[in-house]
């Protein structure tokens, strides 16, 4: 594995080869990023890694000084992958050029999650659009349980009709059943297993909601929430994955879209 910090002698190495497939990471690797790295590495193409917590995404000074950062234990972990290459770019060598593709925001930014982060869905999508540009990967790696951002990076691409493909990749679930995160390592014991009675109680709900609609009653399930310890609740919406628009009609296909925090720790999922 090689490790690069400076964009130019990336660039160099990568021109050597056929092409690179990209998993895009802010670091805190965990289950969901082994997943993406082993898919990753069954391509033709060179696996590269990349760690940068990019500060420009976090609508909050604190959240972005929390965000669970172990190096260290990140890069031992992607040698014994075996990755090819691992870039951990310094915030002036992404930031310190004008890109030639403008970000392209597609109105659904202003839902969910952008509804409630503002500014977050720009931050990724120009951190994003500058990776492309530095690397300009055959393939990228992106999870699902991000699926708004999964869903952004896809409309900018096709918009800007960049040559990169997306490969989208399922969320993978700790045994508890919530969804892997970075996120999780700031959560004790006790708030992992309050996730975890949230995620059980979500995905029983999904179940009798798609048997009965008029079981999706948002207040009393805010109240649920709350009682089994979230402290407040973003949103909780019924989304078509196609569309990425909000189910008009009950017996539409949908993912349950659902945003909570215990105590500090900002939890988002999809089921
Ligand atoms: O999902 C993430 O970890 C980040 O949003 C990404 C795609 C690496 C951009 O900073």
């Amino acid at each position: 594995m090689k490790i690069f910090k400076d964009k130019h002698i990336l660039q160099k190495e990568i021109l050597k080869t056929k092409g690179t497939s990209f998993v895009p990471t802010m670091g805190g690797l965990h289950k969901g990023h082994i997943s993406l790295i082993k898919q990753s590495k069954k391509s033709k193409f060179k696996t590269l890694v990349s760690i940068f917590v990019n500060p420009k995404q976090f609508n909050k000074k604190s959240d972005f000084r929390s965000y669970p950062r172990n190096t260290k234990k990140d890069i031992k972990l992607l040698k014994k992958l075996k990755i090819d290459y691992l870039y951990i770019p310094t915030f002036k060598d992404i930031y310190g050029f004008r890109p030639k593709n403008k970000v392209f925001l597609d109105k659904s930014s202003k839902k969910l999650c952008g509804k409630f982060r503002k500014g977050h869905f720009k931050g990724v999508l120009d951190v994003v659009n500058r990776f492309i540009e530095i690397i300009k990967p055959k393939y990228i790696y992106l999870g699902k349980k991000d699926y708004q951002q999964l869903y952004l990076i896809k409309k900018h691409i096709e918009k800007q009709k960049i040559k990169s493909k997306v490969i989208e990749c399922k969320t993978i679930r700790e045994n508890n059943g919530i969804a892997c995160s970075s996120r999780n390592f700031n959560l004790n014991k006790n708030q992992m297993k309050i996730a975890s009675n949230i995620y059980n109680y979500l995905s029983n709900l999904k179940k009798k909601i798609k048997k009965n609609y008029n079981l999706f009653k948002i207040d009393k399930i805010k109240k649920d929430l709350i009682s089994l310890g979230a402290n407040k609740i973003d949103y909780l919406e019924n989304y078509n994955i196609k569309s990425f628009k909000k189910i008009k009609k009950p017996n539409q296909k949908f993912n349950l879209f659902f945003a909570y925090y215990i105590k500090k720790t900002r939890l988002i999922d999809n089921i």
